[in-house]
């Protein structure tokens, strides 16, 4: 568990709650997530009271959510999640009800209107992110194709194309700040296409990369974080490999391909989605971006 062993877990709460600075710092410009986090410190007691944990501290990678290693009653070790308000992360419980440990952590307790959720431990809890990125794809290819199913209730969860919607709104907002507006609008061009072409459609993880795989008993890797979405597989190999920006800047074609195989999914599909996301996903910084720069490639090399 990143170092934080149970030695480290208090008797009760820790007061003041101890905030992550990367939480801290994407609550902080936003009154809805700021509310959030403002709420946290009851949040976490009445639930410690409720489902009868003790909590250490915090794991200081979270982003978009207070996670931290806890304790049960019957001294077994779990994790508890506080999820920040957050489009893209609305159907957590869900997915990893569905899912009940096939290849995700197993949902222990949970309170969807607190968007809290008691989560299986991983131990030792390493990243994927650790191991070599050919290890990196191997694992992450096989965990996706056993997320992907596509069982009658999936309508319970969200299409695909409204997350792409949320986005291609979230850019057209700040077009002011684009460096390049010809790249971001054949990006935006090719969400409206992708989301509209889709021949199949299974549960997405949508956030599955090798820092949201943790080395684990019960499996050798498990998955934590996903956002579900319904929609085209080919768009669930872009995360990691936008991770892998190296081997994208060097050899794009060659990555692609590779990861695409061993996914077994539409390989122009899977160089789409990514140039529309490197061309025209919301950021933060549109000038000269890690990202502009990356579609300048893939449309040179590959579209
Ligand atoms: N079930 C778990 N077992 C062990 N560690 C976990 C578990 N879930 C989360 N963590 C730790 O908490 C961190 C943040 O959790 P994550 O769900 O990825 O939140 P975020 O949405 O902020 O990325 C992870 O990177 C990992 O270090
Ligand atoms: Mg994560």
């Amino acid at each position: 568990m990143d170092g934080r062993g149970c030695s480290r877990i208090s008797q009760e709460a820790p007061n003041p709650l101890i905030i992550p600075a990367s939480l801290a710092a994407n609550c902080g410009a936003n009154p809805v997530r700021s509310a959030w986090l403002a709420s946290l410190p009851a949040t976490a007691r009445s639930l410690a009271l409720r489902w009868k944990l003790t909590f250490g501290e915090p794991f200081a990678d979270a982003t978009c959510a207070w996670v931290a290693p806890a304790r049960r009653a019957d001294g077994s070790a779990a994790v508890l999640k506080l999820g920040m308000p957050h489009f893209e992360a609305q159907d957590e419980i869900q997915g990893l009800r569905f899912w009940n440990g096939e290849p995700t952590v197993l949902l222990l307790e949970s309170d969807e209107q607190a968007g809290a959720m008691l989560l299986e431990s991983c131990t030792p809890g390493s990243k994927l992110s650790a191991q070599p990125e050919d290890e990196q794809d191997v694992v992450i290819a096989q965990l996706l194709r056993r997320l992907w199913s596509s069982p009658g209730w999936l309508d319970v969860f969200r299409p695909l194309s409204l997350m792409i919607r949320h986005w291609i709104d979230e850019t057209l907002a700040n077009s002011q700040f684009w460096s390049d507006p010809h790249l971001v609008r054949d990006g935006l061009q090719a969400f409206e296409e992708l989301s509209q072409s889709e021949s199949e459609r299974v549960l997405l993880a949508t956030d599955l990369h090798a820092g949201n795989v943790l080395r684990s008993q019960r499996e050798p890797w498990l998955v934590i974080d996903p956002k579900p979405f319904i929609g085209d597989p080919a768009f669930d190999s872009t995360q990691h490999l936008l991770n892998c920006r190296a081997s994208l800047m060097s050899d794009a074609e060659g990555k692609i391909t590779r990861f695409a195989d061993l996914l077994q999914v539409d390989r122009e599909r899977v160089r789409r989605w990514l140039f529309a996301r490197a061309a025209a996903e919301p950021r933060s910084v549109w000038r000269d971006d890690d990202l502009s720069q990356l579609a300048k490639k893939l449309s040179k090399s590959i579209c």
